[in-house]
Order: C-alpha cells, then structure tokens, then sequence
C-alpha cells in the first residue's frame, strides 16, 4: 500500500502515524462489538438447530397435476391413486398421502420401530399442512407439488400427524397418525 495519495481531492494520511491513534467513536466501537456478538449468536443457534436438533428443510419432490393425479386409471395417475405405505426394504418405507378437505388418506400408517420413512404429501385441492408430532417433520403441502421429508422412528408409541394451514371449516378434524411398533420378531427390522 502506497503511504502517499497523489489525488489532489483527497484529505492526506498522516505520515507514520501510530496504530493506536486510529480513533473509533465508543459508541460506533460498542455497535460493532455487538453487531459481531449478534452474527456468533445465529451461527450457533442454526447450528444447534441444523445438528442438535435436525432441523429439516422440506423439499419439492416434484410437480404434479391435482386434476388428474390421484385418479386411478388416469394417464397421469400415479403412486397418489393409491396412498398408502409401501416398503422398499426390511425397515425402509415410502408413505403416500394425500391430504383433501378434510382428511388424510391414509390417517393411520404403522411400522416397526426402527422404521425410516420417507413421506410424499401432496394435496388435490387446497393448501394444507402436514406436521407430525414429535419428529422434525412439519410440512405445507400444496396443490400440485409433492412435499417430501425422511424420518426414522426410534422408540415405540403414536405420533399424531395434523393439518396446521388453516383449510376451511373443519380443519381442526384434519389429523391422523402414526403408530410406531414394537416388533415381536427381531428379525423384522435390520439396520
Ligand atoms: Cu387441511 Cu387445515
């Protein structure tokens, strides 16, 4: 770095100045500091969040056409014409479930403990939510897009699953469930 400026507009540097004389206002010295501290304090909250906690980001599985997708025998009818759970592997699952006013199909979805399962929301009609109980899964579900997020069942027991966008009259009846099970062969599941 140059210690002259030749720019004629520009207010000369001292010469050989001392680093300690470089003056900050307290005030705009204590905003910094705090400003600073504030950055460091997100950072560890979305960490926290992110790694302790697994915060998961839902994704967009794909576009799909509500007219048409959840009709069986439709050209376009896919996995969503038969909602439901289908297993892929010995504890590994994909649960289809297609949210309408006011319901979930299906509303009752069991698997062993130990269960990953990979749930593909969608709605053939207006904007619903999707939020399980006790797991990190909580998702909007639109009209023609279905939502997708993974979560693996530890422990035995029901984790209510409910729509919380509001949805018309009776949303506040739109739930279901998942009932996580003991399994009685242990051979059921392997991870
Ligand atoms: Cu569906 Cu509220």
């Amino acid at each position: 770095m140059s210690s002259e400026h030749s720019t004629p507009n520009e207010t000369p540097v001292h010469e050989g100045h001392d680093p300690a004389e470089f003056h900050v206002d307290r005030f705009e010295s204590a905003w910094v500091k705090i400003s600073i501290l504030l950055l460091v304090v997100f950072g560890v909250a979305i960490s926290i969040s992110s790694f302790g906690y697994g915060v998961q980001i839902p994704s967009v599985y794909q576009r799909i056409d509500p007219r048409v997708f959840a009709t069986p025998g439709m050209p376009d009818a896919g996995a969503f014409a038969n909602p439901g759970l289908r297993e892929l592997a010995p504890g590994k699952y994909e649960a289809y479930v297609l949210a309408q006013i006011w319901s979930f199909n299906p509303a009752e979805i069991r698997v062993p403990v130990g269960s990953t399962v990979t749930f593909y929301v969608t709605s053939r009609d207006v904007q619903h939510g999707f939020k399980l109980q006790d797991t990190n899964l909580n998702m909007m579900i639109l009209p023609g897009q279905v939502s997708t997020l993974s979560v693996t069942f530890g422990k035995p027991g029901t984790h209510n699953f409910i729509c919380h966008e509001y949805c018309g009259t009776l949303h506040h009846t739109m739930y279901g469930r998942v009932v996580v099970e003991e399994v009685a062969d242990s051979t059921a599941v392997q991870n």
